[in-house]
């Protein structure tokens, strides 16, 4: 198993650090623009092997696809991320040409990679991979809403008081401020829904802090988060790697499901070696549904920005 990761920033040396750690791939190779940056951040992570005890080789390489060749999966990490106070569709000027180029540059080494697209405004960048390189849709994932959910939980068991272990909860729709939608009303503790424990004013507070879960740390940090992404793509990349078929809302294309069309949209998927082996079409309450098409139309706004 060979995963490429484009962008060997902060999210992108993050990712590359969990598969490794993880230690289910035989080899991570990190590609970045910057003249021996890749190269660097993979022989500081190969140092940190024996330590951790992975196997995993991790290599670098500046600008040269040739390096990752015949990948089995590739990320794309690459591109610039928000400042505070900035939106994530703010990005999309620079952060398409970059998407496309890579995309391409990816494809023409490794024609059978399944690609994870990361960089923001992601749904958009998931939805211009699709465009441009004509991968049937299964091999096309947007990553998002399983770091939305990862943020959700983290906000629930602050307001339960409970250990993260015991709750679960999912976000779907356009991983944006105003287009996430945390299905609440689904969200549990140990089986149980959550609304037996929390007040309807303490689950308004939960959803909001996830939707603004990015914008408050980028507030915090000065620029966007990275270990949880990091976390968040490797879980996906495994999921593929080790045939897991485990269910994660991710950025797919969409033809009629949750009624929408010609759309990559954060939605609950199967994952395994195949990709996105299925979409999930789960019963939503009337108002989520309603969130959702508006999510949808924030999304299909940002893609008429596109040149495609
Ligand atoms: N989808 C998500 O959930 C999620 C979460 C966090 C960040 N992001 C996005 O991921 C992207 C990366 O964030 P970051 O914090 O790692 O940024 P970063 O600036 O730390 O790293 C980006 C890297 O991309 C490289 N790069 C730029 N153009 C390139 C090209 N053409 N080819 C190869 N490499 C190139 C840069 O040199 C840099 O090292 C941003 O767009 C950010 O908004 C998405």
């Amino acid at each position: 198993m060979k995963v490429t990761v484009v962008g060997a920033g902060a999210v992108g040396a993050s990712c590359a650090e969990y598969i490794a750690i993880k230690d289910f791939a035989a080899e991570v190779v990190l590609l970045d623009i910057k003249e021996g940056y890749a190269e660097g951040k993979a022989m500081d992570l190969m140092q940190t092997a024996s330590l951790n005890g992975f196997d995993t080789k991790i290599t670098g390489s500046t600008s040269d696809y040739s390096k990752t060749a015949n990948s089995d999966i590739a990320v794309i990490t690459s591109g610039i991320p928000r400042k505070p106070g900035m939106t994530r569709e703010e990005l999309i000027g620079i952060n398409a040409g970059i998407v496309k180029d890579v995309s391409g540059n990816l494809l023409k080494h490794s024609p059978n990679a399944i690609i994870i697209v990361v960089s923001n405004p992601m749904d958009t960048m998931t939805y211009l991979v699709h465009k441009a390189t004509g991968l049937p849709k299964n091999k096309i994932i947007g990553m998002g809403g399983a770091l939305d959910s990862a943020r959700f939980k983290y906000r629930l068991a602050e307001a339960l008081g409970a250990p993260i272990s015991d709750v679960d909860g999912m976000v779907i729709g356009g991983h944006s401020d105003t287009g996430m939608v945390p299905l609440i009303a689904h969200a549990t503790r140990n089986s149980i829904k959550v609304s037996e424990f929390l007040s309807e004013e303490k689950m308004q507070w939960v959803v909001e802090e996830t939707k603004v879960g990015g914008a408050t740390l980028t507030k915090l940090l000065g620029t966007s988060a990275w270990y949880a992404p990091g976390a968040a793509v490797s879980g996906l990349v495994q999921a593929i790697a080790c045939d897991q078929k485990k269910m994660f809302p991710c950025s797919t294309f969409l033809e009629g499901e949750y009624d929408l069309n010609d759309i990559c949209i954060g939605v609950p998927v199967i994952l395994g070696k195949n990709g996105i082996e299925e979409i999930v079409e789960i019963e939503l309450t009337d108002a989520e549904k309603a969130k959702m098409q508006e999510s949808a139309e924030g999304v299909k706004k940002t893609n008429g920005l596109l040149d495609v």
